[in-house]
């Protein structure tokens, strides 16, 4: 017992005899000089590398505290803190070879993302999110297999993606607030996370990009120029629990009920200020965890589904304002426990009663819902009416 304790002793303080291989130092000697010494504030990680010591030393008592991790000689993590370093990400990082993260999240770094760091072959987290790399994603990401987090939002990527569906490995993909344009390539198939947000991706929704998507739970896609339908098999898909696609120019929306023996965990849609035309979907209702959805501002027409009040209904949320709805808000909404909060103002409602914290946002004027729905409005009322 006493001999086990010296000996975790000594393996704790005892100094080891691992020294970074040279190529690795060369590495972390070439990172630390592609950053602007005037960017490295004198506390930060960065300031404590100096290559008089061994990058892979232990223990670390003034150099290399922090921002990089060894196993033995070699690097395996470079996580660098957030200090505003500004610089370009040196190529040499490819002869890091046993690195699995790399993370230089929240800083100024800028260029280009170096297409060598795709061949790295243990890499399985690259965090550039945060800084201000330019130029397009290399389509030699496609290389890094192994990679699992990919995370590169807030930067000024631009052009198109390129075919993404070899990166067998990947569960979490975040682009989002970046200049990417193009259509949705092929994705991931083991993709869990979808983030392209606030970028100006073009197109449609196809299978070629999601098919495969057994495993995919959230789809984060608002603020882009996607357009066109939305078939039925989108909101089937196995995994599927949060959907926003809020800021596109999406012009339809089918709905089909999951078939009886699946276990749709869909919770939250999000379609709101797109293009979409037609009747509300009735089928949204037979969704049986569909808690939140928020179809405002569209062009949608004709009444609300009295199937989105019925008893038992799993709708929390309700967003349906800025539309041209007509006919009278279901009764269902005002008579149970008003457990449904949201918005139906703003449309062509003939009533929704006022005491409703649902109808506090008033209907369109008469004349435009006219025109909108060729039909002669009376004079709204606030009261529900029974259809
Ligand atoms: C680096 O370490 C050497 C040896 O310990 C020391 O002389 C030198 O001042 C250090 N340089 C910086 C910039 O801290
Ligand atoms: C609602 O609008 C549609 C046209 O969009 C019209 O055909 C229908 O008669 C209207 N229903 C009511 C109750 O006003
Ligand atoms: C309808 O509701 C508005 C706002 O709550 C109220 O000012 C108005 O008097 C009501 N109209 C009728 C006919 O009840």
């Amino acid at each position: 017992m006493a001999t086990a304790v010296l000996l975790l002793l000594l393996a704790v303080v005892s100094p080891s005899l691992a020294s970074a291989i040279p190529s690795e130092t060369a590495a972390l000697r070439a990172f630390k000089s592609a950053v602007k010494p005037s960017s490295i504030p004198p506390a930060s990680c960065l300031a404590k590398w100096n290559f008089s010591a061994d990058p892979c030393a232990t223990p670390r008592i003034n150099d290399f505290i922090c921002g990089v991790t060894s196993a033995g000689d070699r690097v395996v993590q470079l996580t660098l803190d957030s200090q505003g370093y500004s610089g370009t990400l040196t190529p040499l990082l490819s002869q890091l070879t046993q690195l699995v993260t790399l993370d230089v999240g929240e800083n100024d770094f800028h260029g280009l993302i170096p297409p060598s760091i795709a061949s790295l072959p243990n890499l399985q987290n690259l965090i550039l999110r945060g800084n201000s790399f330019s130029s397009t994603l290399p389509p030699s990401i496609a290389a890094a297999k192994s990679l699992l987090t990919l995370d590169l939002g807030r930067n000024s990527i631009s052009g198109p993606l390129p075919d993404l569906s070899p990166l067998a490995a990947l569960t979490s993909l975040d682009l989002s607030y970046n200049k990417l344009t193009g259509p949705l390539p092929r994705l991931p198939p083991n993709l869990i996370e979808l983030a392209l947000k606030a970028n100006s991706l073009s197109g449609s929704l196809t299978e070629t990009s999601f098919a495969e998507l057994t495993h995919l739970m959230v789809v984060e896609l608002a603020e882009n120029s996607l357009s066109g339908a939305i078939p039925p098999w989108f909101f089937l898909l196995p995994s599927l629990q949060q959907i926003d696609l809020a800021k596109n120019g999406i012009t339809s929306v089918s709905v089909d009920a999951p078939p009886a023996e699946s276990d749709s965990e869909l919770v939250a849609v999000d379609l709101s200020y797109n293009k979409v035309e037609g009747m509300l979907p009735e089928k949204f209702s037979d969704y049986p965890e569909l808690r939140s959805l928020v179809l405002s501002y569209n062009k949608f027409r004709g009444p609300i589904p009295g199937q989105y009040s019925r008893e038992g209904s799993s709708l929390r949320r309700l967003y349906l304002d800025g539309n041209y709805l007509n006919g009278s808000a279901p009764q269902g909404f005002f008579s149970g426990n008003g457990q449904v909060s949201g918005s139906f103002g703003d449309n062509c409602l003939r009533s929704c009663p006022s005491s409703s914290e649902l109808c506090l946002k008033s209907q369109k004027p008469a004349s435009i819902c006219q025109q909108a729905n060729g039909v002669i409005y009376l004079p709204y009322k606030n009261e529900t009416v029974d259809i």
